[in-house]
Protein backbone atom coordinates (compact mmCIF):
# COMPACT_ATOMS: atom_id res chain seq x y z
CA UNK A 1 0.00 0.00 0.00
CA UNK A 2 2.96 2.38 -0.03
CA UNK A 3 1.81 4.57 -3.08
CA UNK A 4 5.59 6.63 -3.01
CA UNK A 5 5.61 8.71 -5.91
CA UNK A 6 7.74 7.88 -8.72
CA UNK A 7 8.61 4.69 -7.66
CA UNK A 8 9.48 2.51 -9.94
CA UNK A 9 8.09 -0.78 -8.44
CA UNK A 10 5.31 -2.78 -8.94
CA UNK A 11 2.06 -0.47 -9.31
CA UNK A 12 0.75 0.38 -5.40
CA UNK A 13 -3.03 -1.56 -4.85
CA UNK A 14 -5.66 1.65 -5.02
CA UNK A 15 -6.60 3.24 -1.71
CA UNK A 16 -10.01 2.05 -0.20
CA UNK A 17 -12.61 4.74 -2.36
CA UNK A 18 -11.33 4.11 -5.68
CA UNK A 19 -11.55 0.22 -5.43
CA UNK A 20 -14.97 -1.83 -7.14
CA UNK A 21 -15.86 -2.63 -3.96
CA UNK A 22 -16.09 0.08 -2.16
CA UNK A 23 -18.59 1.17 -4.67
CA UNK A 24 -20.56 -2.02 -4.32
CA UNK A 25 -20.37 -1.34 -0.65
CA UNK A 26 -22.10 1.96 -1.30
CA UNK A 27 -25.03 0.40 -3.56
CA UNK A 28 -25.04 -2.39 -0.79
CA UNK A 29 -25.34 -0.01 1.51
CA UNK A 30 -28.43 2.17 0.06
CA UNK A 31 -30.20 -1.20 -0.62
CA UNK A 32 -30.26 -2.78 2.83
CA UNK A 33 -27.44 -1.08 5.10
CA UNK A 34 -29.29 2.23 5.89
CA UNK A 35 -32.48 0.05 6.63
CA UNK A 36 -30.56 -2.81 8.55
CA UNK A 37 -32.79 -4.01 11.51
CA UNK A 38 -30.20 -5.95 14.40
CA UNK A 39 -33.72 -7.25 15.70
CA UNK A 40 -34.86 -8.72 12.56
CA UNK A 41 -31.05 -10.02 11.57
CA UNK A 42 -31.50 -11.90 15.22
CA UNK A 43 -34.91 -13.22 14.32
CA UNK A 44 -33.74 -14.46 11.04
CA UNK A 45 -30.75 -16.42 11.94
CA UNK A 46 -30.40 -18.68 14.99
CA UNK A 47 -26.28 -18.68 14.44
CA UNK A 48 -26.08 -14.75 13.97
CA UNK A 49 -23.63 -14.64 17.32
CA UNK A 50 -21.85 -17.89 16.14
CA UNK A 51 -21.38 -16.09 12.79
CA UNK A 52 -20.31 -13.11 13.94
CA UNK A 53 -18.23 -13.72 16.34
CA UNK A 54 -14.48 -14.58 16.64
CA UNK A 55 -12.00 -16.11 19.51
CA UNK A 56 -8.22 -14.71 19.03
CA UNK A 57 -5.20 -15.23 21.28
CA UNK A 58 -6.52 -14.21 24.98
CA UNK A 59 -9.59 -12.33 23.47
CA UNK A 60 -13.26 -13.16 22.05
CA UNK A 61 -15.12 -10.81 20.08
CA UNK A 62 -18.73 -10.60 19.28
CA UNK A 63 -19.51 -8.61 16.38
CA UNK A 64 -22.92 -9.98 15.99
CA UNK A 65 -24.73 -6.61 17.49
CA UNK A 66 -23.43 -4.73 14.62
CA UNK A 67 -25.60 -3.44 11.66
CA UNK A 68 -23.32 -6.09 9.15
CA UNK A 69 -24.57 -8.81 7.07
CA UNK A 70 -23.19 -11.40 5.18
CA UNK A 71 -22.69 -9.55 1.69
CA UNK A 72 -21.27 -6.37 3.52
CA UNK A 73 -18.87 -8.55 5.31
CA UNK A 74 -17.87 -10.34 1.85
CA UNK A 75 -17.63 -7.06 0.33
CA UNK A 76 -15.23 -5.51 3.08
CA UNK A 77 -12.67 -8.83 2.57
CA UNK A 78 -13.00 -7.80 -0.56
CA UNK A 79 -12.01 -3.75 -0.05
CA UNK A 80 -9.23 -5.14 2.14
CA UNK A 81 -8.03 -7.47 -0.63
CA UNK A 82 -7.86 -4.62 -3.27
CA UNK A 83 -6.14 -2.20 -0.91
CA UNK A 84 -3.40 -4.71 -0.35
CA UNK A 85 -3.92 -4.75 3.50
CA UNK A 86 -1.97 -8.02 3.37
CA UNK A 87 1.00 -6.78 1.57
CA UNK A 88 0.82 -3.74 3.34
CA UNK A 89 0.68 -5.51 6.86
CA UNK A 90 4.32 -8.05 5.74
CA UNK A 91 5.76 -4.90 4.65
CA UNK A 92 5.41 -3.79 8.16
CA UNK A 93 6.40 -6.85 9.96
CA UNK A 94 9.70 -6.99 7.32
CA UNK A 95 10.79 -3.50 8.18
CA UNK A 96 9.75 -1.41 5.07
CA UNK A 97 9.62 1.95 5.71
CA UNK A 98 6.06 2.01 5.22
CA UNK A 99 5.81 5.48 7.49
CA UNK A 100 6.66 7.08 4.01
CA UNK A 101 6.37 10.81 5.25
CA UNK A 102 9.37 10.27 8.13
CA UNK A 103 11.18 7.69 5.65
CA UNK A 104 11.17 5.18 9.03
CA UNK A 105 9.90 1.60 9.41
CA UNK A 106 7.50 0.79 11.80
CA UNK A 107 8.47 -1.84 13.88
CA UNK A 108 6.64 -1.77 16.94
CA UNK A 109 5.95 -5.72 16.22
CA UNK A 110 9.82 -6.05 16.89
CA UNK A 111 9.91 -5.33 19.91
CA UNK A 112 8.00 -7.94 21.41
CA UNK A 113 8.66 -10.98 19.25
CA UNK A 114 11.29 -13.58 20.60
CA UNK A 115 15.07 -13.43 19.96
CA UNK A 116 16.21 -14.08 16.64
CA UNK A 117 12.29 -13.89 15.09
CA UNK A 118 12.46 -9.62 14.09
CA UNK A 119 14.62 -7.06 12.91
CA UNK A 120 16.82 -5.99 14.84
CA UNK A 121 16.44 -8.28 17.18
CA UNK A 122 19.92 -8.31 18.75
CA UNK A 123 19.41 -4.70 19.89
CA UNK A 124 16.34 -4.98 21.05
CA UNK A 125 16.63 -8.19 23.43
CA UNK A 126 20.24 -6.51 24.61
CA UNK A 127 18.50 -3.10 25.61
CA UNK A 128 15.00 -5.52 27.01
CA UNK A 129 17.68 -7.18 29.19
CA UNK A 130 19.30 -4.41 30.58
CA UNK A 131 16.35 -2.83 31.24
CA UNK A 132 14.79 -5.03 32.47
CA UNK A 133 17.76 -6.19 34.99
CA UNK A 134 17.45 -2.27 35.74
CA UNK A 135 13.73 -2.78 36.46
CA UNK A 136 14.00 -5.69 38.81
CA UNK A 137 16.65 -3.64 40.97
CA UNK A 138 14.61 -0.67 41.66
CA UNK A 139 11.65 -2.58 42.90
CA UNK A 140 13.69 -4.87 44.97
CA UNK A 141 13.59 -3.21 48.22
CA UNK A 142 16.79 -5.12 49.18
CA UNK A 143 18.65 -3.52 47.12
CA UNK A 144 16.67 -0.23 46.18
CA UNK A 145 15.28 2.62 48.53
CA UNK A 146 12.83 3.44 46.11
CA UNK A 147 9.37 3.96 47.49
CA UNK A 148 8.06 6.31 44.27
CA UNK A 149 8.69 6.20 40.81
CA UNK A 150 7.55 9.44 39.15
CA UNK A 151 7.38 9.08 35.04
CA UNK A 152 7.74 12.05 33.22
CA UNK A 153 6.35 12.29 29.75
CA UNK A 154 3.44 13.49 27.67
CA UNK A 155 1.45 11.60 24.81
CA UNK A 156 3.20 8.03 23.78
CA UNK A 157 6.03 8.43 26.53
CA UNK A 158 2.71 8.95 28.95
CA UNK A 159 -0.43 7.20 27.69
CA UNK A 160 0.77 3.49 27.90
CA UNK A 161 2.60 3.42 30.77
CA UNK A 162 -0.17 5.35 32.33
CA UNK A 163 -2.96 2.73 31.68
CA UNK A 164 -1.16 -0.25 31.60
CA UNK A 165 -0.08 0.09 35.44
CA UNK A 166 -3.58 0.68 37.09
CA UNK A 167 -4.97 -2.11 34.37
CA UNK A 168 -2.57 -4.63 36.46
CA UNK A 169 -2.44 -3.03 39.23
CA UNK A 170 -3.14 -6.55 40.78
CA UNK A 171 0.47 -7.66 39.73
CA UNK A 172 2.43 -4.90 40.82
CA UNK A 173 4.66 -4.49 43.78
CA UNK A 174 3.12 -3.61 46.87
CA UNK A 175 4.62 -0.43 48.69
CA UNK A 176 6.00 0.57 45.52
CA UNK A 177 4.03 3.88 43.75
CA UNK A 178 3.86 5.02 40.68
CA UNK A 179 3.17 8.67 39.32
CA UNK A 180 2.48 9.84 36.20
CA UNK A 181 3.49 13.68 34.90
CA UNK A 182 2.60 15.32 31.76
CA UNK A 183 1.05 18.12 31.76
CA UNK A 184 3.27 21.50 31.34
CA UNK A 185 1.27 22.76 33.82
CA UNK A 186 3.02 22.83 36.95
CA UNK A 187 0.18 22.04 39.10
CA UNK A 188 0.54 19.02 38.35
CA UNK A 189 4.07 18.09 39.33
CA UNK A 190 3.80 20.62 42.46
CA UNK A 191 1.09 18.66 43.84
CA UNK A 192 2.74 15.66 43.23
CA UNK A 193 6.23 16.90 44.77
CA UNK A 194 5.08 17.49 48.48
CA UNK A 195 4.10 13.92 48.71
CA UNK A 196 8.16 12.70 48.15
CA UNK A 197 11.32 11.94 49.98
CA UNK A 198 14.08 12.69 47.48
CA UNK A 199 15.98 9.93 48.86
CA UNK A 200 13.01 7.34 48.07
CA UNK A 201 12.15 8.65 44.60
CA UNK A 202 12.96 7.81 41.33
CA UNK A 203 12.49 10.48 37.92
CA UNK A 204 12.06 8.60 34.63
CA UNK A 205 11.88 11.13 31.82
CA UNK A 206 10.54 9.62 28.86
CA UNK A 207 11.10 11.43 25.95
CA UNK A 208 11.40 9.74 22.47
CA UNK A 209 12.81 12.82 20.65
CA UNK A 210 14.21 14.38 24.44
CA UNK A 211 12.93 18.01 22.94
CA UNK A 212 9.34 17.69 23.80
CA UNK A 213 8.66 21.34 26.26
CA UNK A 214 6.22 19.68 28.53
CA UNK A 215 8.72 17.01 29.69
CA UNK A 216 11.41 19.08 29.26
CA UNK A 217 10.01 21.32 31.32
CA UNK A 218 8.93 19.29 33.80
CA UNK A 219 12.30 17.19 34.17
CA UNK A 220 13.84 20.45 34.65
CA UNK A 221 11.79 21.34 37.72
CA UNK A 222 12.10 17.95 39.10
CA UNK A 223 15.81 18.11 39.02
CA UNK A 224 15.73 21.56 40.57
CA UNK A 225 13.54 20.31 43.43
CA UNK A 226 15.72 17.32 43.71
CA UNK A 227 18.93 19.61 44.17
CA UNK A 228 17.32 22.15 46.62
CA UNK A 229 15.93 19.20 48.67
CA UNK A 230 19.33 16.84 48.52
CA UNK A 231 21.16 19.72 49.70
CA UNK A 232 25.46 19.37 48.98
CA UNK A 233 24.68 15.53 48.15
CA UNK A 234 22.56 16.21 45.64
CA UNK A 235 24.48 16.66 42.56
CA UNK A 236 26.16 13.33 42.95
CA UNK A 237 23.17 11.80 44.10
CA UNK A 238 21.16 12.91 40.59
CA UNK A 239 22.79 9.74 38.88
CA UNK A 240 20.70 7.36 40.94
CA UNK A 241 17.52 9.03 41.13
CA UNK A 242 17.23 10.11 37.34
CA UNK A 243 16.78 7.94 34.46
CA UNK A 244 16.07 8.46 30.59
CA UNK A 245 14.00 6.36 28.42
CA UNK A 246 14.63 8.05 25.51
CA UNK A 247 16.07 7.97 21.29
CA UNK A 248 17.95 11.06 21.49
CA UNK A 249 20.54 10.14 24.35
CA UNK A 250 23.00 12.57 23.95
CA UNK A 251 20.42 15.10 24.77
CA UNK A 252 19.52 13.34 27.78
CA UNK A 253 23.42 13.24 29.09
CA UNK A 254 23.13 17.08 28.20
CA UNK A 255 20.62 16.88 30.85
CA UNK A 256 23.03 15.16 33.20
CA UNK A 257 21.74 11.78 32.98
CA UNK A 258 23.67 9.37 32.90
CA UNK A 259 21.41 6.18 32.90
CA UNK A 260 19.45 5.67 29.76
CA UNK A 261 17.81 3.28 27.96
CA UNK A 262 17.40 4.11 23.97
CA UNK A 263 14.64 2.95 21.73
CA UNK A 264 14.70 3.48 17.69
CA UNK A 265 12.87 6.10 15.38
CA UNK A 266 11.10 2.69 13.98
CA UNK A 267 9.41 2.81 17.23
CA UNK A 268 6.21 5.42 17.01
CA UNK A 269 5.79 7.30 20.38
CA UNK A 270 2.04 6.09 20.31
CA UNK A 271 3.26 2.63 19.75
CA UNK A 272 6.15 2.53 22.43
CA UNK A 273 5.14 0.82 25.40
CA UNK A 274 6.95 -2.29 24.42
CA UNK A 275 10.04 -0.29 24.34
CA UNK A 276 12.28 1.27 26.71
CA UNK A 277 9.04 3.44 27.35
CA UNK A 278 7.89 0.59 29.28
CA UNK A 279 10.33 1.00 32.22
CA UNK A 280 8.02 2.13 34.47
CA UNK A 281 5.32 -1.14 33.72
CA UNK A 282 8.35 -3.24 33.73
CA UNK A 283 9.51 -1.84 37.45
CA UNK A 284 5.90 -1.70 38.67
CA UNK A 285 5.73 -5.37 37.40
CA UNK A 286 8.75 -6.81 37.10
CA UNK A 287 10.50 -8.72 34.34
CA UNK A 288 8.76 -11.79 34.30
CA UNK A 289 5.62 -9.83 33.87
CA UNK A 290 6.42 -7.54 31.73
CA UNK A 291 7.71 -10.62 28.96
CA UNK A 292 4.15 -11.94 29.72
CA UNK A 293 3.07 -8.72 28.69
CA UNK A 294 5.42 -8.88 25.32
CA UNK A 295 4.37 -12.77 24.68
CA UNK A 296 0.57 -12.20 24.78
CA UNK A 297 0.79 -8.72 22.23
CA UNK A 298 3.36 -11.00 20.40
CA UNK A 299 0.68 -13.66 19.96
CA UNK A 300 -1.92 -11.43 18.77
CA UNK A 301 0.99 -10.12 16.53
CA UNK A 302 0.81 -13.61 14.73
CA UNK A 303 -2.68 -14.07 14.88
CA UNK A 304 -2.70 -10.76 12.66
CA UNK A 305 0.50 -12.08 10.42
CA UNK A 306 -1.16 -15.21 9.95
CA UNK A 307 -4.90 -16.13 10.45
CA UNK A 308 -6.93 -15.56 7.14
CA UNK A 309 -8.71 -12.52 6.57
CA UNK A 310 -12.22 -13.42 7.46
CA UNK A 311 -10.81 -15.27 10.84
CA UNK A 312 -8.40 -12.20 11.69
CA UNK A 313 -10.08 -10.15 14.31
CA UNK A 314 -7.95 -7.33 14.00
CA UNK A 315 -8.45 -7.22 10.02
CA UNK A 316 -12.34 -7.47 11.10
CA UNK A 317 -12.66 -4.89 13.94
CA UNK A 318 -10.61 -2.25 10.92
CA UNK A 319 -12.83 -3.17 8.24
CA UNK A 320 -15.78 -2.86 10.37
CA UNK A 321 -14.75 0.78 11.68
CA UNK A 322 -14.37 1.40 7.66
CA UNK A 323 -17.64 0.65 7.38
CA UNK A 324 -19.74 1.84 10.60
CA UNK A 325 -17.14 5.76 9.47
CA UNK A 326 -17.82 5.77 5.92
CA UNK A 327 -21.22 3.68 4.95
CA UNK A 328 -22.99 4.14 8.06
CA UNK A 329 -21.69 7.83 8.73
CA UNK A 330 -21.29 7.11 12.72
CA UNK A 331 -18.70 9.81 13.49
CA UNK A 332 -17.45 8.44 16.88
CA UNK A 333 -17.22 5.61 19.05
CA UNK A 334 -17.62 5.16 22.49
CA UNK A 335 -15.16 2.24 24.12
CA UNK A 336 -16.48 1.19 27.87
CA UNK A 337 -14.00 -1.33 29.11
CA UNK A 338 -16.31 -2.68 32.27
CA UNK A 339 -13.15 -3.16 34.71
CA UNK A 340 -11.89 -0.20 36.58
CA UNK A 341 -8.42 -1.33 36.12
CA UNK A 342 -9.01 0.23 32.15
CA UNK A 343 -10.35 3.31 33.38
CA UNK A 344 -7.48 5.07 31.28
CA UNK A 345 -8.13 2.52 28.23
CA UNK A 346 -9.73 5.19 26.68
CA UNK A 347 -7.65 8.26 26.70
CA UNK A 348 -4.57 5.45 25.53
CA UNK A 349 -6.81 4.30 22.39
CA UNK A 350 -7.41 8.17 21.66
CA UNK A 351 -4.03 8.83 21.06
CA UNK A 352 -3.48 5.52 19.47
CA UNK A 353 -6.35 5.76 16.73
CA UNK A 354 -6.53 9.63 16.43
CA UNK A 355 -2.99 10.38 16.54
CA UNK A 356 -2.54 7.39 13.33
CA UNK A 357 -5.79 7.82 11.75
CA UNK A 358 -6.93 11.83 12.18
CA UNK A 359 -5.57 12.67 8.45
CA UNK A 360 -7.27 14.78 5.46
CA UNK A 361 -4.48 13.73 2.77
CA UNK A 362 -3.66 10.02 1.45
CA UNK A 363 0.18 9.14 1.48
CA UNK A 364 0.58 10.59 -1.34
CA UNK A 365 -0.72 13.91 -0.41
CA UNK A 366 -3.76 13.68 -2.18
CA UNK A 367 -7.16 14.79 0.18
CA UNK A 368 -9.35 11.94 1.26
CA UNK A 369 -12.69 12.28 -0.35
CA UNK A 370 -14.16 10.47 2.92
CA UNK A 371 -13.77 10.29 6.13
CA UNK A 372 -11.32 8.86 8.37
CA UNK A 373 -10.41 8.63 12.38
CA UNK A 374 -13.79 8.58 14.30
CA UNK A 375 -13.91 10.12 17.87
CA UNK A 376 -12.87 7.38 20.22
CA UNK A 377 -13.96 8.42 23.56
CA UNK A 378 -15.15 6.96 26.83
CA UNK A 379 -15.16 5.73 30.38
CA UNK A 380 -14.97 2.91 32.57
CA UNK A 381 -18.49 0.54 33.12
CA UNK A 382 -20.64 1.30 35.06
CA UNK A 383 -19.99 5.03 35.62
CA UNK A 384 -20.52 6.11 31.46
CA UNK A 385 -23.91 4.67 32.41
CA UNK A 386 -25.12 7.13 34.61
CA UNK A 387 -23.47 9.83 32.52
CA UNK A 388 -23.56 9.99 29.45
CA UNK A 389 -25.63 6.46 28.36
CA UNK A 390 -28.35 8.91 28.07
CA UNK A 391 -27.47 10.11 25.17
CA UNK A 392 -26.58 6.74 23.49
CA UNK A 393 -29.68 5.45 23.69
CA UNK A 394 -31.88 7.68 23.43
CA UNK A 395 -29.26 10.37 21.51
CA UNK A 396 -30.60 11.63 18.16
CA UNK A 397 -26.56 10.31 16.66
CA UNK A 398 -25.95 6.60 17.14
CA UNK A 399 -22.89 6.20 18.26
CA UNK A 400 -21.54 2.81 17.92
CA UNK A 401 -20.04 1.26 21.64
CA UNK A 402 -17.05 -1.16 22.49
CA UNK A 403 -17.84 -2.73 25.49
CA UNK A 404 -14.77 -4.61 27.16
CA UNK A 405 -15.53 -7.16 29.94
CA UNK A 406 -12.89 -9.70 31.71
CA UNK A 407 -14.58 -12.69 33.01
CA UNK A 408 -13.00 -13.41 35.93
CA UNK A 409 -11.55 -11.47 38.82
CA UNK A 410 -8.01 -10.51 40.04
CA UNK A 411 -9.41 -10.15 43.69
CA UNK A 412 -7.53 -13.13 44.95
CA UNK A 413 -3.67 -11.92 43.87
CA UNK A 414 -4.59 -9.21 46.19
CA UNK A 415 -4.36 -9.46 50.58
CA UNK A 416 -8.19 -9.89 50.97
CA UNK A 417 -9.77 -12.14 53.51
CA UNK A 418 -11.73 -14.51 51.70
CA UNK A 419 -15.12 -13.09 52.84
CA UNK A 420 -14.54 -9.86 51.46
CA UNK A 421 -13.11 -11.65 48.42
CA UNK A 422 -16.84 -13.34 48.04
CA UNK A 423 -18.47 -10.33 48.47
CA UNK A 424 -16.44 -8.62 45.77
CA UNK A 425 -16.71 -11.27 43.45
CA UNK A 426 -20.35 -10.70 43.88
CA UNK A 427 -20.21 -7.17 42.60
CA UNK A 428 -18.12 -8.54 39.36
CA UNK A 429 -21.45 -10.58 38.54
CA UNK A 430 -23.22 -7.25 38.94
CA UNK A 431 -20.64 -5.45 36.85
CA UNK A 432 -20.95 -7.73 33.92
CA UNK A 433 -24.84 -7.92 34.30
CA UNK A 434 -24.98 -4.89 33.80
CA UNK A 435 -22.56 -4.94 30.47
CA UNK A 436 -24.52 -7.25 28.96
CA UNK A 437 -27.74 -5.19 29.61
CA UNK A 438 -26.21 -2.23 28.31
CA UNK A 439 -25.59 -3.81 25.16
CA UNK A 440 -28.86 -5.57 25.03
CA UNK A 441 -30.84 -2.50 25.70
CA UNK A 442 -29.17 -0.84 23.10
CA UNK A 443 -30.16 -2.96 20.52
CA UNK A 444 -33.55 -3.84 21.97
CA UNK A 445 -34.63 -0.49 22.71
CA UNK A 446 -38.02 -0.19 23.68
CA UNK A 447 -40.96 0.62 21.51
CA UNK A 448 -44.13 3.20 22.37
CA UNK A 449 -46.02 0.12 23.15
CA UNK A 450 -44.14 -1.44 25.36
CA UNK A 451 -43.78 1.76 26.84
CA UNK A 452 -46.86 2.59 27.36
CA UNK A 453 -47.82 -0.42 28.90
CA UNK A 454 -45.29 -0.69 31.49
CA UNK A 455 -45.37 0.91 34.90
CA UNK A 456 -43.30 3.99 35.07
CA UNK A 457 -44.04 4.95 38.76
CA UNK A 458 -41.44 8.26 38.90
CA UNK A 459 -43.43 9.59 35.98
CA UNK A 460 -45.51 13.14 36.48
CA UNK A 461 -49.34 12.12 37.18
CA UNK A 462 -50.26 15.46 34.94
CA UNK A 463 -49.11 14.27 32.11
CA UNK A 464 -51.13 11.89 29.32
CA UNK A 465 -49.79 8.35 29.44
CA UNK A 466 -49.14 8.69 25.19
CA UNK A 467 -46.56 11.80 26.05
CA UNK A 468 -44.88 9.92 28.68
CA UNK A 469 -44.54 6.55 26.77
CA UNK A 470 -42.82 8.80 23.88
CA UNK A 471 -40.44 10.12 26.18
CA UNK A 472 -39.43 6.09 27.83
CA UNK A 473 -39.47 4.98 24.61
CA UNK A 474 -36.02 3.91 23.03
CA UNK A 475 -35.43 3.66 19.09
CA UNK A 476 -32.96 0.34 19.58
CA UNK A 477 -31.18 -0.82 16.80
CA UNK A 478 -28.07 0.90 18.24
CA UNK A 479 -24.64 -1.50 17.31
CA UNK A 480 -21.85 -2.44 19.77
CA UNK A 481 -18.98 -4.69 19.83
CA UNK A 482 -18.50 -6.60 22.70
CA UNK A 483 -14.90 -7.99 23.41
CA UNK A 484 -14.52 -10.15 26.40
CA UNK A 485 -11.07 -11.55 28.05
CA UNK A 486 -10.43 -14.38 30.19
CA UNK A 487 -8.53 -12.60 32.70
CA UNK A 488 -6.95 -8.93 33.16
CA UNK A 489 -3.15 -10.19 33.54
CA UNK A 490 -0.18 -9.06 31.62
CA UNK A 491 -0.67 -11.38 28.40
CA UNK A 492 -4.26 -10.22 28.45
CA UNK A 493 -3.55 -6.76 28.08
CA UNK A 494 -0.29 -7.21 25.78
CA UNK A 495 -3.06 -8.90 23.38
CA UNK A 496 -5.71 -6.58 23.67
CA UNK A 497 -3.40 -3.37 23.00
CA UNK A 498 -1.94 -5.10 20.27
CA UNK A 499 -5.09 -6.07 18.57
CA UNK A 500 -6.19 -1.87 18.81
CA UNK A 501 -3.22 -1.13 16.76
CA UNK A 502 -3.67 -3.91 14.12
CA UNK A 503 -7.03 -2.84 14.20
CA UNK A 504 -5.81 0.94 13.70
CA UNK A 505 -3.15 -0.02 11.04
CA UNK A 506 -6.27 -1.80 9.04
CA UNK A 507 -8.25 0.96 8.38
CA UNK A 508 -5.47 3.36 8.33
CA UNK A 509 -4.26 0.94 5.06
CA UNK A 510 -7.91 0.67 3.72
CA UNK A 511 -7.61 4.94 3.61
CA UNK A 512 -4.90 4.70 1.79
CA UNK A 513 -3.34 6.71 4.84
CA UNK A 514 0.14 7.46 7.07
CA UNK A 515 -0.84 6.25 9.98
CA UNK A 516 2.40 6.40 11.77
CA UNK A 517 3.12 10.09 11.17
CA UNK A 518 1.42 12.98 13.35
CA UNK A 519 2.28 16.30 11.29
CA UNK A 520 -0.94 17.79 12.82
CA UNK A 521 0.78 18.74 16.19
CA UNK A 522 3.15 20.77 15.07
CA UNK A 523 1.47 23.88 14.15
CA UNK A 524 0.26 24.16 17.71
CA UNK A 525 4.41 23.34 18.57
CA UNK A 526 5.38 26.05 16.44
CA UNK A 527 2.84 28.92 17.34
CA UNK A 528 3.20 28.22 21.19
CA UNK A 529 7.20 28.76 20.90
CA UNK A 530 6.63 32.09 18.94
CA UNK A 531 3.82 33.47 21.45
CA UNK A 532 5.98 32.53 24.90
CA UNK A 533 8.41 35.74 23.96
CA UNK A 534 5.10 37.76 23.90
CA UNK A 535 4.02 37.06 27.17
CA UNK A 536 7.30 38.96 28.38
CA UNK A 537 7.41 41.67 25.90
CA UNK A 538 3.03 42.17 25.31
CA UNK A 539 4.27 42.54 21.31
CA UNK A 540 0.78 41.61 19.72
CA UNK A 541 1.87 42.45 16.39
CA UNK A 542 0.40 40.35 13.49
CA UNK A 543 -1.78 38.54 15.81
CA UNK A 544 -5.39 38.05 15.33
CA UNK A 545 -7.34 40.00 17.34
CA UNK A 546 -9.16 37.13 19.30
CA UNK A 547 -5.52 36.19 20.28
CA UNK A 548 -4.08 39.42 20.74
CA UNK A 549 -7.29 40.36 22.98
CA UNK A 550 -6.57 37.27 25.26
CA UNK A 551 -3.09 37.47 25.60
CA UNK A 552 -3.72 40.92 26.96
CA UNK A 553 -6.16 39.56 29.72
CA UNK A 554 -3.40 37.06 30.54
CA UNK A 555 -0.92 39.75 30.98
CA UNK A 556 -3.17 42.36 32.92
O1 LIG B 1 2.10 15.14 20.54
C1 LIG B 1 2.98 14.74 19.57
C2 LIG B 1 3.97 13.76 20.05
O2 LIG B 1 5.00 13.81 19.15
C3 LIG B 1 3.42 12.35 20.20
O3 LIG B 1 3.34 11.68 19.01
C4 LIG B 1 4.39 11.77 21.16
O4 LIG B 1 3.93 10.58 21.70
C5 LIG B 1 4.51 12.90 22.15
O5 LIG B 1 4.49 14.06 21.34
C6 LIG B 1 5.72 12.89 23.03
O6 LIG B 1 6.90 12.97 22.29
P1 LIG B 1 8.27 12.60 22.95
O7 LIG B 1 8.22 11.19 23.39
O8 LIG B 1 9.29 12.83 21.88
O9 LIG B 1 8.50 13.52 24.13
Amino acid sequence: MIHAAGSSGPAAPPRGDRTAAWAALQSHFEAHGRRFDLRDAFAADAQRFERFSLEAPHVFADLSKNRLDDTALALLLQLARETGVEAHRDAMFAGAPINATEGRAVLHTALRAPRGKAPFSDEVHETLDAMLAYADEVRDPARSAIRDVVNIGIGGSDLGPQMAVPALAAYCQPGLRLHFVANVDGHDLARLLTTLEPERTLFVVASKTFTTQETLANAQTAKTWFLERMGESGVAALRRHFVATTTNVSAAAAFGIETTFGFWDWVGGRYSLWSAIGLPIAIALGSVHFRALLAGAHAMDRHFAEAPLHRNLPVLLGLLDVWNRNFHGFSSRSVAPYHQGLARLPAYLQQLEMESNGKCVDIDGEPLVHASSPVVWGEPGTNGQHAYFQMLHQGTDVIPVEFIAVRETSHALLDVPPTVRAVLDAQHVKLLANCLAQSQALMQGQSFEQALGSKAPTASQTLAPEVIARHRSFPGNRPSTTLLLERLDPAGLGALIALYEHRVFTSGAVWGINSFDQWGVELGKALCNALLPRFESGDDAGLDASTAGLLARLRR
